[in-house]
């Protein structure tokens, strides 16, 4: 049964997420609805202009629009022209440690009164573990459907990373997870427009795929954050030691160190956490990654003195390199607490919206620069030179990623000049 269908699909929230997947399918000849309560969002869609860098995102915008197959609104009833509605909605944590469903619950809220039968709603959200069965739940409850005959529910989680979609669409396996007997197939119906194996699934193993994909990689890169430190403590060089470890090892290997966060690491095994039979493993991990801006900070100041009234560089205010997308940076949380040692902290960033000074201005007389997302710009020997032109080889340099391949996490800038020539060379 079809509802009365003036589209193929909705989808409900045009944010990193949502934008790129109604973008796609509607490339994929799919006629689309785009909702979001964001009025400003909206108006750049409109105007043609992607509201954040994805790669190839703006042609692939500029292409949906002179097909036309792609119509805007602010309000998420809106969503039941099309039989499928696929959920893109943020899904934060409260400090408590428990996923904050609001966003999910009002669209729900929004959908109860114009669900019909034939439509399928698909959750595309990071949630926690049993929240696609409360869905089904939510709309037994009050509309009396019969989930997987009458309407179809499913969890089919985003495992794309940020800059990546359109590559990744088409390749990475599409987990579904629907409730009841034909919800799975309604969803893969949909996601069968793209070209990756879909694979059915549980609704909550689909819900702890995605999450524990993303505390896979947490936790992955909380162990190299860890060794940086002892290393510190133990006088070692970290780069060497990771290096030891991995070559030639046949069974596994250790990540390099960094700065961990973004919106989806820094909350996603809370929703594990928040029903753990182990409670704390994961949070120990989160603070290992939410110490590094304290760790390189004190290590500045183990080797300076008071930061005080002392010009700070910081590079990078991006979540990870490449991307304008500054949620959950640490690069903020760097900043906030040099500021709390009265340094001079100047910022500069290539891609974020927020304003920056420029790179030649930050570095003009900095007595300490900080890479704090490594970013292609700052990995450029041309970038080190700079460093040492402009701040000068007294000038401490504080990189946790190797960006020049000098393997050293704090050195001065003359240092560093020499130690990346010979690397280059
Ligand atoms: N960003 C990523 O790289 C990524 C990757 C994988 C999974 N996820 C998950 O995907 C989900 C979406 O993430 P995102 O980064 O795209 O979030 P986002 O905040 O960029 O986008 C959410 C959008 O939904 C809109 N919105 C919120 N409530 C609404 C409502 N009631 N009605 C209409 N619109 C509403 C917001 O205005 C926003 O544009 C989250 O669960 C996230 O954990 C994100």
């Amino acid at each position: 049964m079809d509802p009365q269908s003036t589209a193929d699909v909705a989808v409900v929230g045009l944010g990193r997420v949502g934008l790129p997947l109604a973008l796609s399918f509607a490339d994929r000849g799919l006629e689309v609805v785009g909702i979001d309560r964001d009025a400003g969002r909206l108006g750049a869609i409109r105007d043609g202009k992607m509201p954040f860098e994805e790669t190839d995102g703006q042609p692939l915008l500029d292409r949906v629009h002179a097909a036309g197959r792609l119509s805007l609104s602010e309000r998420v009833a809106d969503a039941a022209r099309a039989r499928h509605i696929v959920l893109t909605l943020g899904t934060p944590s409260f400090s408590h440690i428990e996923i904050d469903m609001r966003d999910i619950r009002s669209a729900l809220d929004d959908l109860l009164g114009v669900l019909a039968p034939g439509h399928s709603l698909i959750l595309r959200s990071t949630v926690a573990p049993g929240t696609t069965e409360f869905v089904a739940g939510y709309l037994s409850k009050h509309r009396g459907f019969d989930i997987g005959e009458e309407v179809f529910v499913a969890h089919a989680p985003e495992r794309i990373a940020a800059g990546r979609f359109l590559e990744e669409i088409d390749t990475l396996p599409c987990i579904i997870g629907g409730v009841g007997a034909r919800s799975g197939e309604a969803a893969a119906e949909l996601f069968g427009a793209f070209d990756a194996p879909i694979v059915q699934t549980t609704p909550v193993q689909a819900e702890l795929a995605k999450i524990w994909t993303n505390i896979l990689r947490y936790a992955n890169f909380a162990l190299p954050n860890l060794l940086m430190m002892d290393c510190e403590r133990y006088s070692a060089n970290v780069f060497e030691v990771i290096e030891l470890i991995n070559r030639d090892y046949p069974r596994g290997g250790i990540a390099q160190p960094g700065f961990t966060a973004g919106t989806c690491l820094r909350k996603d095994f809370t929703f594990s956490e928040e029903r753990s039979a182990a409670p704390g493993m994961l949070l120990a991990v989160s603070r290992v990654n939410e110490s590094v801006p304290l760790f390189l900070l004190e290590g500045a100041k183990r080797r300076l003195g008071s930061l005080a009234n002392r010009k700070v560089a910081v590079l990078g205010l991006a979540f990870k390199a490449n991307t304008d997308d500054e949620r959950d940076s640490l690069a903020h949380k760097l900043i906030r607490l040099l500021e709390r040692e009265l340094a001079d902290v100047a910022v500069h960033d290539p891609h974020v919206p927020t304003p920056t000074a420029s790179f030649e201005d930050v570095l003009d007389g900095a007595d300490v620069v900080v890479v704090a997302a490594n970013h292609s710009e700052f990995r450029r020997p041309e970038a080190i030179a700079a460093i040492a032109e402009r701040a000068g080889g007294e000038c401490l340099v504080v990189d946790p990623w190797n960006c020049w391949g000098a393997a050293q996490v704090f050195a001065y800038a003359s240092e560093l000049v020499v130690l990346a020539g010979a690397q280059s060379s």
